[in-house]
């Protein structure tokens, strides 16, 4: 096969560009990689071979924002940056960076595409949803659902019984154990559906409302003596979601949270739920679907050692876990009820101060 004729920079210009730390990507007026310095490659996760016969394709995942932007900036001749995008990478690794797109102009059509990876906060670990991971809980879930649902009538009149002869304060905790009881009932009910993958009630829903209960459950439950911080946006719009099935989703990743801190002992261990909303965060959920807008930004942060390396890269698949009484499905459940939502979870270690965040991105109402 005959290779294309392709423009390269000046001898002096490449050895320049080719020394510099910033990861740079020069493609000519077709689209074609003509240059890629030792940086993007690392960063792109692709040889220069790669990129020359397949362009970004070669290192961006099909329908990220990065690569229509790098796309549209080129065709149109445009300086385009963007500042703190997600890039997602053909693996599915996620990075944030800077993503400057230049017209060089030196009259050659040629087009420079840089970037700037944000080093704060440091990302060591990440893994995202694969979404056939998630699928394949749902079998065992099923059987599970079956098994549950029995007991927990029982547990409901007992309770109930309780609170009738309880004193206020107790009386309260019964209720608790009630509104949990017909919560996780009502989990099973949809988990029993799982075959036919209907979509999941939604409505508008207070976050704040939802983490709120979780974190009442968890206090008086798993997570006693650690203290729940909470740091919320008040102004946060609703999001459009199911309300028992988001509760699920705290949950269990302030239950995962709870074990952390608690596995690394000592004092002064916490776990903090977030909000915030965040601008421009569009997402390819899914190759087909459009873009949806993702601004809800939910974390559960933990000041625990993180997950092991071997765990942390498989982290939402069914039975990965690394508790000997561990079931590893309450990360694959989360998986599977934020998929739902449309939305995306994501796992991520940070280094100062060391903490684990669970961040979850749901849309709004
Ligand atoms: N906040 C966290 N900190 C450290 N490791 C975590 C955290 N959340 C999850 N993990 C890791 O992921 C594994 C899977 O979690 P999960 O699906 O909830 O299953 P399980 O809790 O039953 O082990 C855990 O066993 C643990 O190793
Ligand atoms: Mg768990």
């Amino acid at each position: 096969m005959q290779r294309r004729a392709t423009a390269t920079l000046p001898d002096a210009t490449a050895a320049l560009a080719a020394a510099l730390p910033m990861p740079i990507v020069v493609l000519d007026p077709a689209g074609v990689v003509t240059f890629a310095n030792v940086a993007a490659q690392g960063f792109l996760n692709a040889s220069l071979w790669a990129l020359r016969e397949r362009g970004f394709a070669a290192a961006l995942a099909p329908d990220t924002p990065t690569a229509v932007l790098i796309d549209h900036a080129r065709v149109a001749g445009n300086t385009v940056t963007a500042y703190d995008t997600e890039v997602v990478l053909a693996g599915g690794a996620m990075v944030r960076a800077d993503v400057f797109v230049t017209p060089l102009t030196d009259g050659s059509g040629a087009t420079m595409v840089s970037f700037q990876a944000r080093s704060v906060p440091t990302l060591v670990d990440r893994a995202r949803v694969s979404e056939g991971a998630a699928r394949s809980a749902i079998g065992v879930a099923a059987m599970l659902a079956h098994e549950i649902k029995n007991p927990l009538s029982g547990i409901r009149g007992a309770a109930q019984l309780l609170g009738d002869s309880a004193d206020p304060e107790a009386r309260e905790l019964t209720t608790l154990i009630r509104q949990e009881v017909d919560r996780v009932a009502a989990l099973i009910d949809r988990m029993e559906g799982f075959t036919d993958t209907r979509p999941v009630p939604k409505r508008a829903e207070n976050i704040h409302a939802i983490l709120g209960h979780v974190r009442k459950v968890a206090l008086s439950g798993f997570a006693q003596g650690i203290p729940i911080r909470e740091s919320y946006d008040p102004s946060l719009p609703s999001v459009a979601g199911n309300h028992d099935a988001l509760v699920q989703v705290f949950l269990n990743l302030v239950k995962n949270a709870a074990e952390a801190v608690a596995a690394a002992g000592g004092t002064g261990g916490a776990i903090t739920l977030t909000t915030a909303y965040r601008h421009g965060v569009r997402v390819a959920v899914d190759g087909a679907k459009p873009r949806v807008a993702l601004p809800l930004e939910v974390c559960v942060i933990d000041t625990g050692f993180g997950a092991s390396p071997a765990v942390a890269g498989h982290i939402f698949e069914p039975f990965v876990t690394s508790k000997r009484a561990g079931g590893g499905l309450g990360l694959a459940l989360v998986a599977k009820i934020v998929g739902d939502h449309g939305g995306i979870v994501e796992y991520e270690r940070v280094s100062d101060p060391p903490r684990t965040v669970l961040r979850v991105l749901l849309p709004t109402a």
